[in-house]
């Protein structure tokens, strides 16, 4: 049997289907080339907006239509939009055989044998039984790679299905963790993503240390600092990443950590969602403008070279042309490196679906557009700061757009089109002198390759 996963979604979704993937293949399924030549089609679903959901409703229905001329195909949905739908999926996709929800994937093999057997409308969900260990496959060759490390989120801000649908918080005990990441530089990686709703929020809930685990080296108390301490010592990863992240995390000791552990990359994606503190306020964020620009500096003031990146939500229910011009504002205090912007939509269940949607979808439209604009402006100024600099590259291999250009990313998380010398391996930390700079892209020359304790030792 071959099959193939359609992921739509954030950066978990992606480690989702590729976790997924790997224990079918554990399980005797192969991978299809196509989707036309797949008997197990599932699609990996996200519910963090309307469009989303519409998007995998469609995609669901398009491959069960095709059980009429082969009835033996299975169809399946996986991930957020389960937890919310639940039955009311099968009314809404005519032949679709099994729906299981984002806390459940280690039993897809086995609702695969029951449908196999005959059964139909299978749905599996709920939480509590993590069984994230049997979940911790990588596909082969990569030179990056997501770890979760947290699953679900408690801090219910008004808009947002998150928590609905991925359940509370609970953290990975610390030992998978480090031998996930030990088992992927084995393997070649060279980068690693931490993953998690907000990562800083690691091990406050559950115990994650086992009683053998030595206490911290460097004297941090806090479990997120204290696991990427973990990582950075007992790992010979060159690069360490984490997304997504939230002001009240941004501690001294997380400024610290990022400062002297020399495999902590200087970039933070650091949510803001609005500059406006009666819009924050109402998102229950937890924060001001000027408190959010407070936890930024503490960073900023120990990582000098740090990138910040950052989430916008446009048209949130009362958001008035002041509190949209305090976002602009904030956002240029901020000095974003890049940001996503996104217009608001109403998640049926949260806070901020009973208030009137009263920004009008034209306007959501335009305020989108003006950020957009705003942001390449301050991205193309950001980056053109760097030309003449030299940076350490990881090489992806080639751009898309030029074979005989390859594209990498900085430490700093930024997208680096480079001329590589002969002997340029995927995988290479390279140094390339930036010449010309795009809003979102930097151009340069090849200059040198450092092993990764090269680079260790380059950076330390
Ligand atoms: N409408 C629009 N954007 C949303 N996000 C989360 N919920 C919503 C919603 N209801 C955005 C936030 C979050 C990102 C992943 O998606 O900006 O950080
Ligand atoms: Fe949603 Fe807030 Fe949780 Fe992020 S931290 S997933 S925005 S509730």
């Amino acid at each position: 049997m071959t099959f193939l996963v359609h992921t739509y979604g954030c950066q978990m979704n992606v480690r989702d289907t590729e976790a997924v993937s790997m224990l079918l293949e554990r399980h005797g399924l192969q991978p299809a080339a196509t989707e036309a030549e797949a008997d197990v089609l599932i699609v990996n679903s996200c519910s963090v907006r309307g469009k989303a959901e519409d998007k995998a409703i469609g995609k669901l229905g398009i491959m069960a239509a095709t059980k009429r001329e082969r009835p033996d195909r299975i169809v399946g949905v996986m991930g957020c939009m389960v937890q919310r739908l639940q039955t009311e999926l099968f009314k809404r996709v005519d032949g679709l055989d099994f729906a299981v929800g984002p806390r459940r994937f280690a039993r897809i093999p086995a609702l695969l044998e029951r449908v196999a057997s005959g059964e139909r409308h299978l749905l599996d969900i709920g939480i509590g039984d993590e069984d994230i260990e049997s979940l911790a496959g990588h596909e082969e060759g990569a030179v990056t790679a997501f770890v979760n490390i947290l699953l679900g989120c408690d801090r219910r801000c008004a808009y947002c299905i998150v928590p609905d649908v991925r359940g509370p918080e609970w953290s990975r005990p610390a030992d998978g963790i480090i031998a996930e990441v030990n088992s992927l530089v084995r393997a070649g990686v060279k980068e690693v993503t931490l993953l998690g709703q907000s990562v800083m929020r690691y091990g406050l809930g559950n115990p994650v240390w086992s009683a053998m685990a030595p206490s911290s080296p460097r004297g941090y108390a806090e479990p997120f600092v204290r696991l990427l301490e973990a990582i950075n010592d007992q790992t010979p990863l060159a690069r360490l990443r984490f997304t997504s992240s939230h002001p009240s995390g941004c501690t001294a000791e997380l400024a610290a950590a990022m400062r002297d552990l020399p495999a902590a990359c200087p970039h933070l994606h650091l949510p803001l969602q609005s500059g406006s503190d009666p819009v924050l306020q109402r998102m229950r964020r937890g924060y001001t403008a000027a408190s959010y620009l407070e936890a930024l500096r503490r960073l900023r003031d120990a990582v000098p070279a740090l990138a910040v990146t950052t989430d916008i939500i446009v048209g949130f229910p009362g958001e008035t042309d002041d509190d949209f011009e305090r976002t602009r504002e904030c956002m240029e205090a901020a000095g974003f490196d890049n940001a996503f912007i996104f217009k608001y939509s109403p998640r049926p269940g949260t806070p901020a679906a009973d208030w009137e949607d009263d920004v009008p979808e034209e306007e959501k439209r335009r305020r989108n557009q003006v950020l957009l604009e705003d942001q390449d402006r301050r991205g193309l100024r950001l980056n053109e700061r760097l030309v003449g600099a030299t940076l350490e590259v990881l090489a992806e291999g080639e751009s898309q757009r030029n074979a005989e250009r390859w594209s990498g990313r900085s430490d700093t998380n930024k997208i680096v089109i480079f001329e590589p010398e002969a002997g340029c391996s995927i995988g290479d930390l390279v140094k390339v002198r930036i010449e010309r700079a795009m809003p979102q892209t930097l151009y340069g020359e090849r200059q040198k390759v450092y092993s990764p304790q090269e680079n260790r030792e380059h950076k330390d």
